[in-house]
């Protein structure tokens, strides 16, 4: 293809606003892929995603488009994943592109992760292409939206068309718009070879896979290439192109979108963001923003009783051979056992991970308290990280510690300001700024402690805003701050699994309601259980499960036998969800309900 003719882009959107809707249609407008071959969303693989209505892995698909003037392009649309815990990887998405096309919910307007994705469009130099997108819906209102977008993010509005991705309307000027507005890329194929990772996958029978986008060079089977953030080399054995399948190629040009096999064996050896060379003729510069993805939020997870540890253990290298940001290591819990403490980007992919142990490998796992990475200044001077609470040094070997706090922006109708303060106050936020949108919209800014965001903070304001506002978060760096270990004990005993780290004006609060929480998911015993919590040796809330008066089964009534089984049946069924502590039993849920604690 002539590069004149390639036209590289992603599209980006709001959660909802109906990104993978438009590209559905993108897809059939092209002829790509017929109508009976298309699954719903062909983006969307998984089935976890589909449910969830998120895009978790980004992939590459290639179009063929006649234009009205009568020439042939290649479209090389791009997903991206729509949530802040994957910004990295769409902002190594977006740096394939030259430009993006910002889809906008005309009923809802601009919203928090709007911006911050086109923010990180306008990072990478894209042009962005806007499209108002439900305009079917009766409380479209188009015009409005139109001059929101050039009033909040400042870009010419006024062309943009005015779409219903679902009804399939206008969605024509949305590819003569691709043609007109996103530029064609540019390069050198006489340059060394040069080409980005923006997606790895493992796939069992080509090894790793790598989309891939060529700056200059070429690929071909056979090449020798180079992984430049590690320097190790791999042969090429396959290059393409994927539309509804993957196709083999003989190259791939300067300009152009496809993937790469090259035998390698591991998905962290060709990381997302690394550049791809010659190994023979270097390109003396790899692309900038490289970075390894660290973890943000860590958890224990740990077999149910009756799981077998090497399950898990197998599970969770099955699904980090196609996650890199996927990081675990055996770990031990008095309370728990053997078990693994993982590392996640953020609350979601944690989430993402915990469902698909289950769902995808039947296992019944138990997780702890998410934590975050806590920096642990000694008396010593040593200064240590630590994202399990239960491994916090002694109070008197620590100097002090300092908890990861994120600048967070949060856009809102402007009646739920008050409400969203208060909010923010009492996760120990501070208020930096408010910013009034247009007349109804603000937007408020904060830095927040991440471990007070990544307890309940969504739900939170989700529900006290009833849906309105929208929420974007990133790392700012650290503070020093006053966190105190909380140990909870069950009937006299510390239940390791517990144990989190709290401010300590929250401490109180927070070990009162554990304590009441577990009063309620601990089923009675024949004896009296008490629940402490307690930070060191000083008991700062106590609720007491009371003893069981009667046998369940006293509750039947002239004895029904098949009601008494089904009983026993299901006390049975219970008890596999049970954990052993001590002397008492403690359900699976009893370890989530401690997330939770509002
Ligand atoms: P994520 O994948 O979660 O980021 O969402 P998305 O932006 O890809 O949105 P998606 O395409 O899944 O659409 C979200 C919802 O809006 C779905 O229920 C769509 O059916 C609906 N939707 C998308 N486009 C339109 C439209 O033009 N009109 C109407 N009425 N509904 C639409």
């Amino acid at each position: 293809v002539d590069r004149e003719n390639i036209r590289n882009f992603s599209i980006i959107a709001h959660i909802d606003h109906g990104k993978s809707t438009l590209a559905d249609r993108l897809i059939e407008k092209t002829g790509m892929i017929t109508q009976r071959e298309m699954q719903d969303q062909v983006l969307d693989k998984m089935d976890l995603e589909r449910e969830r209505g998120i895009t978790i892995k980004l992939k590459a698909v290639r179009l063929n488009y006649k234009a009205n003037n009568g020439k042939d392009y290649v479209f090389n649309l791009i997903d991206t994943p729509g949530h802040v815990d994957f910004n990295y990887e769409v902002s190594r998405s977006l740096a394939a592109c030259e430009g993006a096309i910002l889809v906008v919910d005309a009923t809802q307007g601009v919203e928090a992760q709007t911006l911050a994705n086109v923010y990180l469009a306008i990072d990478q130099d894209l042009e962005i292409f806007p499209v108002i997108n439900k305009v079917d819906l009766p409380s479209a209102r188009p015009e409005e939206v139109a001059q929101e977008i050039e009033d909040i993010i400042g870009i010419d509005a006024s062309y943009a068309p005015h779409i219903s991705a679902k009804e399939g309307l206008n969605i024509d000027q949305v590819l003569e718009g691709i043609v007109e507005r996103i530029p064609a890329p540019v390069g050198d194929e006489n340059k060394p070879l040069k080409a980005l990772i923006f997606d790895s996958y493992y796939d069992p029978y080509k090894g790793v896979t790598c989309y891939i986008r060529v700056f200059d060079g070429k690929i071909y089977p056979g090449m020798k290439i180079k992984l430049m953030s590690t320097g190790k080399e791999f042969e090429v054995t396959e290059v393409g192109i994927s539309t509804s399948k993957q196709i083999p190629v003989d190259f791939l040009s300067a300009g152009e979108v496809g993937y790469v096999a090259a035998s390698i064996k591991n998905v962290k050896e060709a990381r997302v963001g690394d550049t791809i060379t010659d190994a023979y003729n270097s390109t003396d510069k790899p692309f900038p923003g490289y970075k390894k993805v660290t973890s943000m939020v860590y958890c224990g997870i740990y077999p149910a009783e009756g799981e077998d540890f090497n399950s898990v253990r197998d599970a969770l290298e099955k699904l980090q051979v196609n996650d890199a940001s996927l990081v675990f290591e055996p770990e031990t819990s008095q309370a728990l056992g053997f078990g693994f403490r993982c590392g996640f980007l953020g609350l979601l992919h944690m989430e993402i991970i915990q469902e698909r142990l289950e769902r995808e490998f039947d296992l019944n796992i138990i997780t702890t308290a998410p934590s975050v990475i806590y920096k642990v200044h000694k008396t010593d001077g040593e200064i240590i990280d630590i994202q399990n609470p239960s491994n916090l040094p002694k109070p008197s070997e620590i100097d002090y510690i300092e908890e990861p706090i994120v600048s967070a922006s949060i856009m809102t109708p402007s009646e739920y300001v008050g409400a969203i303060m208060e909010l923010c106050q009492n996760k120990r936020g501070t208020f930096l700024n408010m910013e009034y949108l247009d007349q109804k919209r603000v937007t408020l800014k904060y830095e927040l402690p991440l471990n007070e965001v990544i307890y309940d903070f969504f739900d939170a304001l989700k529900s006290k805003t009833r849906g309105y506002a929208s929420f974007d978060y990133e790392l700012k760096g650290y503070n020093r701050s006053e966190l105190v270990k909380l140990d909870i004990l069950i009937n006299g005993e510390l239940v390791d699994a517990f144990s989190m780290i709290v401010h300590e004006e929250k401490a109180y609060e927070r070990g009162r309601i554990i304590a009441e929480k577990l009063v309620d998911v601990i089923p009675r015993h024949q004896f009296a259980i008490p629940i402490q919590a307690a930070i060191g040796s000083k008991i700062i809330a106590r609720e007491t499960i009371r003893a069981l008066r009667k046998d369940v089964l006293a509750k039947c009534y002239g004895g029904d036998i098949s009601r008494k089984k089904k009983l026993l049946e299901k006390q049975k069924e219970g008890k596999k969800r049970m954990r052993q502590i001590g002397s008492v039993e403690v359900p699976q849920e009893a370890f989530l309900s401690v997330l939770k604690y509002d």
